[in-house]
């Protein structure tokens, strides 16, 4: 695991966008997994920077977002479908019939997470997966549990997390109760999964899934296991980490983290030569 701590958060987008940028430039048919929510809108806004600066086609790429609302149609303004088009798609020229995101308007939720599913199987594996977490672990909406589904899946959210979602919503009734999610198959398997988490807030969640036990009861402790994960965050989600300092490397829970700062970042990225 290779953790990019930034001194602020728009630095941590930066890179994160040139990561994804590099995806679509190096690669023939790029499969990019997509989240929504706070944490990715700063690599979409530096990544529409990115390309209009320097126009970069999409057009060969597909998208498969990682969930979706049950009960909101695309046209609903609070929808996933709807936050993807404003922060990204409208911005770029990836084909509409290449932007896969679950219906969560479907007759049936169930069919839907069939549908979903097999959409995922016939992609393969993803070139790479963008994540957030949640304040309970959870990574796309896969909730903390006794189980973690592998397949695309109807949760029911936890009140932590519509609470945490209701900054979006007018009202708390508003909030839907379900969500269509992919499951952790699909995020293990990519080949690459970049994580991005900012502020303090995140800073206890960020410790215990990346020193504490690989355990379903907080989900993104899973990415522990995954053989090319980046977790790109900005000094105060990195606070638990790395105690205020700026440590190359540290040993918690008989685990070794290894830190990138400016230069390793620039290596990461390939662009130091
Ligand atoms: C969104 C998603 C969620 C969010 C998580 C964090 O597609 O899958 O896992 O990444 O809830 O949300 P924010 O970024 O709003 O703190």
């Amino acid at each position: 695991m290779r953790i990019a701590v930034f001194r602020d958060a728009q630095q941590a987008d930066r890179v994160g966008a040139e990561i994804l940028i590099r995806e679509i430039r190096e690669k023939d048919d790029p499969k990019l997994g997509l989240a929504t929510g706070s944490s990715p809108v700063g690599i979409y806004k530096e990544l529409v920077e990115l390309v209009r600066n320097n126009p970069c086609s999409f057009k060969h790429a597909t998208a498969y977002n990682l969930d979706e609302y049950v009960g909101l149609s695309e046209e609903h303004p609070q929808s996933y479908a709807a936050f993807m088009q404003e922060h990204l798609f409208r911005h770029i020229d990836l084909l509409p019939s290449h932007i896969h995101i679950p219906n969560g308007a479907a007759e049936s939720a169930e069919a839907e997470c069939i549908r979903y599913e097999t959409l995922l199987r016939e992609a393969g594996a993803l070139d790479i997966q963008l994540l957030g977490i949640g304040l309970n672990g959870h990574i796309g909406f896969n909730e903390p549990g006794e189980h973690l589904s592998s397949e695309t899946h109807i949760v029911t959210l936890t009140e932590d997390t519509r609470r945490a979602n209701a900054k979006w919503f007018l009202s708390d009734d508003q909030i839907p109760r379900q969500a269509i999610t992919m499951g952790i198959g699909p995020i293990m398997k990519a080949k690459r999964v970049l994580f991005i988490a900012h502020g303090e807030a995140k800073s206890s969640i960020i410790h215990e899934a990346f020193t504490g036990p690989v355990t379903t009861s907080c989900p993104a402790s899973l990415l522990q296991l995954h053989p090319d994960l980046i977790v790109l965050l900005d000094e105060e989600a990195a606070a638990g980490l790395t105690g205020g300092s700026r440590p190359s490397f540290r040993v918690m829970e008989n685990k070794r983290i290894d830190f990138l700062y400016d230069p390793q970042v620039q290596e990461l990225l390939g662009t130091n030569g």
